[in-house]
């Protein structure tokens, strides 16, 4: 679990800001320099990844912005002296719209008299556009963010908060956004599943996405909640509900460092970034669901086979998508890495090719992206970052939406990659083989997949005592079939990559062709067994390994007496459909992995001799 709540006053409060994502924003009025405040803060929210800067500061000439493609050092370097006392920054990490300088933020209304930061998805953001240009609005960027600063401008009539509020009225998302206007010291925002803390000064005030953006000035922060507003000036912060009244908030006293602060009190970035896969999930559902199904993606195409080609945990992403669009598309599908692509054959050629790729970086990745095209194979990418080098080589683009990760082992990126797979496993078996109420059964199960995974979550602490059983091995078996044996190939790499103990993922109907022959006491078992088409086979081959006194430690279902029957310890999770199982499960492997590498005292952020892109071949 997370060390957070270091201070007296944290445990009192028992806030705890989970959901950090991408993108950083800051805000400070009050009588010191502000451009040196913003530059100062957005350099402490660089941990979070981003692509691009900016800042707008309301001083003497009106509302000056800065931004620009790149690192703060780059935006810095290009920034003359502004004065000012009040003003609002953003890291950007690109989600709609390419990197760009047009694309960062702040935002800027037709006017120059507003500017606006944003964190977040506007979902409706096609029809606002079109509604505010048939008023007249000017669109210069390629963002969803754009609408806000040009709804604010609408209804903007001398009362920043009141526009700001109506502005919210007609946006359907998620945001933390942070305004201000030409001429005044106020910094208007809000919250909606993004996070915003203020930092309390004497006669003047801060705002940020997290508390290492302002700890330098104040440990005096108060947590803004879902659908609160706030007005802040240099003398007060004034909070409002969602009715709009008014209401008083305690302050906490924060003792962490900076460094504490980034990985949000958790011990490594890694446990910070398994913990945030609910929020990934919901992210990677609200930024893709809905428009692809609508045909987005992959529209009127005659898909006869398809082929998905990646490395290391993209490719098991990439067989647990094999099997996902084999069972509710009827469309074969089979997987390649990357690595092995160039030595396939010509003669038979898949019409569509899914490059599956986090970082759309690695190199082995990209070169199979270029063959496919030479051969003139229809291609698309799923990928977390936009802009990156994939993006430019293939038809189409599908983007994870997990936010920055920065932990070499892969976590929210995977089980966005799987929620990838699903959507479009789904959407190919829309116009093919399923009916609608199944369609309306695994979108119900994808939706609840937030909760369902932040259950598996709870289990943390369990699964830390359930792994003292691996620690001292010298090497370790992943045993699943079906779907879930890739999630235990995940299992495997996981832990060999962090922990450093060698592990093997197998088709549990393998082990009689050969790794039977390992097995003993010092050689533990982790195996899958949930309640699918596998479970009878997976009960079977548990025995067997069991028979050779392995120690086995099961993944099933809450409940499942039979499978807590033959293991030596169960892990268990809420009952999904079968073909879901793979996103729970592999949340138990993830946590099974950290918590044998933590206990084993390696430095899981940086595995020794690993890198988290792989630019060569
Ligand atoms: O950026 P990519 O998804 O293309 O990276 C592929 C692999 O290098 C990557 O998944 C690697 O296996 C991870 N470190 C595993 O945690």
């Amino acid at each position: 679990m997370p060390h957070q709540q270091r201070g007296s006053s944290q445990k009192q409060s028992g806030k705890q800001e989970h959901r950090g994502l991408m993108c950083g924003i800051i805000g400070y009025s009050g009588p010191r320099d502000a451009q040196q405040v913003l530059l100062e803060g957005l350099q402490r929210l660089e941990y979070r990844g981003y692509d691009s800067a900016g800042i707008a500061i309301v001083g003497a000439e009106g509302l000056q912005v800065f931004k620009d493609e790149g690192d703060v050092a780059k935006l810095m370097s290009g920034m003359p002296l502004i004065e000012g006392h009040s003003g609002i920054g953003h890291t950007r990490w690109a989600t709609c719209g390419r990197p760009s300088k047009e694309n960062a933020h702040p935002m800027v209304d037709c006017d120059h008299c507003l500017a606006v930061v944003h964190n977040g998805i506007i979902e409706n953001r096609g029809e606002l556009k079109e509604r505010l240009e048939n008023l007249g609005h000017t669109f210069t960027s390629e963002t969803d963010t754009e609408v806000l600063v040009h709804l604010l401008e609408e209804y903007y009539h001398g009362d920043l908060r009141q526009a700001l509020k109506r502005t919210l009225e007609d946006v359907k998302g998620t945001y933390a956004i942070a305004a201000v206007c030409q001429g005044h010291e106020e910094i208007v925002a809000a919250r909606k599943e993004n996070p915003l803390i203020v930092g309390l000064g004497a006669e003047e005030n801060f705002l940020a996405s997290d508390i290492t953006a302002v700890l330098n000035y104040t440990n005096k922060i108060i947590y803004i909640e879902d659908g609160e507003m706030l007005s802040l000036t240099p003398q007060e912060v004034q909070i409002f509900n969602n009715k709009g009244e008014k209401i008083n908030k305690d302050y906490i006293i924060v003792s962490w460092t900076a460094e504490d602060a980034q990985k949000g009190g958790f011990e490594h970035y890694m446990l910070k970034e398994i913990f945030e896969q609910p929020v990934s999930i919901h992210n990677s559902l609200l930024g893709n669901f809905d428009k692809i199904m609508a045909g987005e993606l992959l529209s009127a195409q005659d898909i006869s086979s398809i082929k998905l080609i990646a490395c290391g945990t993209s490719y098991n992403a990439s067989l647990v998508g094999k099997y996902a669009i084999e069972a509710l598309s009827g469309i074969p599908a089979t997987v390649e890495l990357a690595s092995e692509c160039r030595y396939s054959s010509e003669t038979k050629e898949d019409p569509l090719v899914i490059l599956v790729t986090q970082s759309g970086e690695t190199a082995d990745t990209l070169a199979a992206a270029r063959l496919a095209k030479k051969r003139g194979q229809r291609t698309l990418a799923i990928t977390n970052v936009v802009g990156s080098t994939i993006t430019r080589e293939v038809d189409e683009v599908f983007y994870t939406q997990a936010g920055p990760e920065i932990g070499v082992a892969a976590t929210k990126t995977y089980v966005t990659q799987l929620m990838a797979m699903y959507m479009l496993a789904l959407k190919l078996g829309k116009s093919r083989m399923l009916r609608r109420d199944e369609i309306h059964r695994y979108t119900h199960g994808l939706k609840a997949m937030p909760r369902t995974v932040a259950n598996v979550l709870a289990k943390s602490e369990e699964i830390s005592a359930a792994v003292d059983m691996l620690t001292e091995a010298q090497s370790v078996f992943f045993l699943g079939r079906h779907i879930n044996y890739p999630t235990m190939l995940e299992g495997a790499l996981k832990l060999k990559e962090i922990s450093y103990i060698h592990a093997e993922g197998y088709a549990a109907g393998e082990l009689k062709h050969g790794p039977l022959a390992l097995l003993d006491a010092d050689t533990p078992i982790v195996a899958s067994c949930v309640w699918d088409m596998s479970y009878e086979k997976m009960l079977s081959a548990i025995s067997e390994v069991a028979a050779r006194d392995s120690p086995v430690l099961g993944i099933g279902i809450e409940g499942d007496r039979d499978l807590e029957a033959i293991v030596d310890q169960a892990i268990c999770i809420p009952e999904v459909e079968g073909i879901l199982s793979p996103l729970p499960l592999t949340v138990v492997v993830q946590l099974i992995a950290y918590h044998t590498a933590r206990k084993r005292g390696c430095p899981i952020d940086r595995p020794k001799n690993l890198a988290k892109s792989v630019t060569v071949d």
